[in-house]
């Protein structure tokens, strides 16, 4: 999907706001969904998901991203990510989040998160620059 692909991009907005309803967040009361489309063109949402020792919550990107391997398989293909939340605040992916999309994301795919005033979009290589670049073999 490209940046100009805004009604989709709202769509999947639309899946990310309806997956943070499930948030589990008693701790910090921050309800965040997200949703990944693949280039197969399914949509996988995650909610973030707290633990008592803080430590081991995990993000709502990091849920989608385990739910689409664990459906789909190794060689799935991101194409576009949508973060959102109930709590009308800016919550642009986490640093540990860009790390793990990377390993399954098209550089250029569109990001929307919610930021200081209104949704932005940027492309992946842009929240992560470099991020798709390490190679082990
Ligand atoms: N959180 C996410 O799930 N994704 C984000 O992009 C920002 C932060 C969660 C983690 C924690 O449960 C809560 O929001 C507060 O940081």
């Amino acid at each position: 999907m490209t940046n100009s692909d805004q009604p989709e991009l709202e769509k999947l907005y639309g899946a990310a706001r309806k997956a943070a309803e499930n948030s589990y967040s008693p701790y910090s009361e921050f309800r965040v969904g997200a949703a990944l489309r693949l280039t197969n063109g399914e949509t996988v949402t995650g909610t973030n998901v707290e633990n008592v020792s803080y430590g081991l919550t995990i993000c709502a990107e990091r849920a989608a991203v385990v739910r689409a391997v664990s459906q789909f398989g190794p060689k799935i293909r991101v194409a576009a990510v949508a973060v959102a939340n109930l709590n009308g605040k800016a919550s642009p992916p986490c640093g540990a989040c860009r790390q793990v999309l990377a390993e399954f994301i098209e550089p250029g795919a569109p990001v929307i998160f919610p930021a200081a005033d209104g949704t932005r979009t940027m492309a992946f290589s842009e929240l992560l620059p470099l991020g798709t670049e390490m190679k082990l073999k």
